[in-house]
């Protein structure tokens, strides 16, 4: 025998019963974005890399260490996705929905890459259910999208996650904040962690959320937040964002040492935790991003989106739905004749709207009964050789083994009858 292939390391397939879930998940994601006033776009899951460069950030982790990268025949640098942001804005300044649409609500649902180490939680691809809502500055907006994130994940029955909040200011905001942090953590850098100390070089903020110990009390001691660096407009929109989700009963906390892993971010930010998932704890984030259109060559507007990963959002579910496959009529049957009836009987009943499966194996009607069963098959019609000579069919009822003869003629009312009312 041949050696099998294995995915990729940090992939992974979806088998049935996990794809339905998905399944399930995504249609509520989608009922939720309908009440929001979100439409769908589907970019390609490559783009020119240059578009994530110039829009997360040259010293971000993901820039630096986690692009799935290559050159294309024509030698062109091509990039797997690691996020959506930067395709659904340049999606929105190529195809003109700028004058189309003007403010523009978008949600997308999808897998994105990112060459990180695979642990539990972390994956290369991952899968994303995001929003960008494009050109409106208003703080009403960042209070929006937060409550959105909120109510998805209660759609999703997702419980006790936190909320955090926090603001990074505008362009110049960041500027000082930046300034500030190098100089409060000048004389501390020795005992920073190593990661911080390339961070202090190359992107500072990033310092702000490290997960280290030691990093972490350092920091306390020497910084007290962002908010003493942000503008009275800013310190003014953070508010007005706070005051929308009180009164939207929406449950947050303020992290003062939130920042965010992309540079695109000003403003608001925030990011979803929930104690259930360990090391990799937040199963959603997103924040503000005003400079991002204007970077990526459109006219100046504001913007607020998320991205919650579906992979993490299943691993928070308070309680795994219980999922058939939704099979109603399987149909064993015994010998050739039986089998040619019921083999026609099961795509008239499909061709009725009624889903039914048949053996392909040549299985007993022992393991055909045992098929069905796993398939969750609601009724089970039988027949054999009594049945043909009666012209009938026996009908076993899954979940109360109750029998009846149904015959062959009006077997396909019956079954509309008792399955589709
Ligand atoms: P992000 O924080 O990089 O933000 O990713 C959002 C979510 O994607 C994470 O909270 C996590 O659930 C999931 N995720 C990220 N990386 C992985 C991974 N390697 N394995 C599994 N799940 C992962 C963004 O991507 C921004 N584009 C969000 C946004 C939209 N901001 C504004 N609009």
């Amino acid at each position: 025998m041949k050696e099998q292939l294995k995915a990729l390391r940090g992939t992974k397939d979806l088998l049935p019963k996990e794809a339905r879930l998905w399944t399930i998940l995504e249609e509520k994601a989608r009922a939720v974005f309908n009440h929001f006033g979100y439409s769908e776009v589907r970019t390609p899951v490559m783009e020119e890399s240059a578009l994530f460069v110039r829009s997360l950030g040259q010293g971000t982790d993901i820039v630096e260490k986690q692009m799935f990268m290559f050159l294309d025949r024509g030698e062109r640098s091509i990039t797997l996705r690691p996020e959506a942001t930067a395709s659904v804005v340049r999606a929105y300044l190529e195809n003109g929905l700028e004058n189309e649409m003007g403010f523009a609500k978008l949600f997308y649902i999808g897998p994105m890459f990112r060459a990180e180490r695979p642990q539990a939680g972390r994956m290369r691809q991952f899968h994303q259910i995001g929003v960008e809502a494009i050109g409106s500055y208003s703080p009403y907006l960042d209070a929006e999208v937060i409550a959105l994130l909120a109510s998805l994940l209660d759609s999703f029955d997702i419980r006790n996650y936190e909320i955090k909040i926090n603001s990074l200011g505008c362009a110049k905001d960041k500027e000082a904040l930046a300034n500030g942090l190098r100089q409060a953590l000048g004389n501390h850098i020795k005992d920073l962690c190593d990661d911080c100390k390339v961070r202090y070089e190359k992107n500072i903020l990033r310092v702000l959320d490290c997960k280290n110990e030691t990093c972490r009390n350092e920091m306390k001691k020497i910084f007290k937040g962002t908010k003493e660096y942000l503008c009275a407009e800013c310190l003014s929109h953070f508010e007005t964002v706070k005051k929308a989700l009180d009164g939207l009963k929406v449950n947050y906390n303020v992290e003062p040492y939130l920042v965010r892993g992309l540079d695109y971010y000003t403003k608001t930010t925030f990011e979803v935790v929930h104690k259930k998932l360990g090391a990799q704890d937040a199963i959603g984030a997103g924040g503000r991003y005003d400079n991002l259109i204007s970077e990526l060559g459109g006219q100046p507007k504001g913007a607020c989106g998320f991205a919650i990963g579906m992979e993490r959002s299943i691993m928070a579910l308070q309680e795994v739905p219980e999922l058939d496959g939704g099979l109603k009529i399987y149909i064993a049957t015994m010998g050739d004749e039986a089998y040619k009836l019921g083999f026609s009987l099961a795509m008239a009943l499909r061709g009725q709207g009624i889903s039914a499966e048949v053996d392909f194996e040549g299985k007993s009607l022992k393991a055909q009964m045992r098929t069905a069963d796993r398939l969750g098959a609601k009724y089970v019609a039988i027949i054999g050789d009594n049945e043909i000579k009666d012209h009938s069919i026996t009908l076993r009822n899954m979940a109360t083994k109750e029998q009846t003869a149904v015959p062959e003629r009006s077997f396909a009312s019956e079954m509309e009858r008792k399955l589709l009312k």
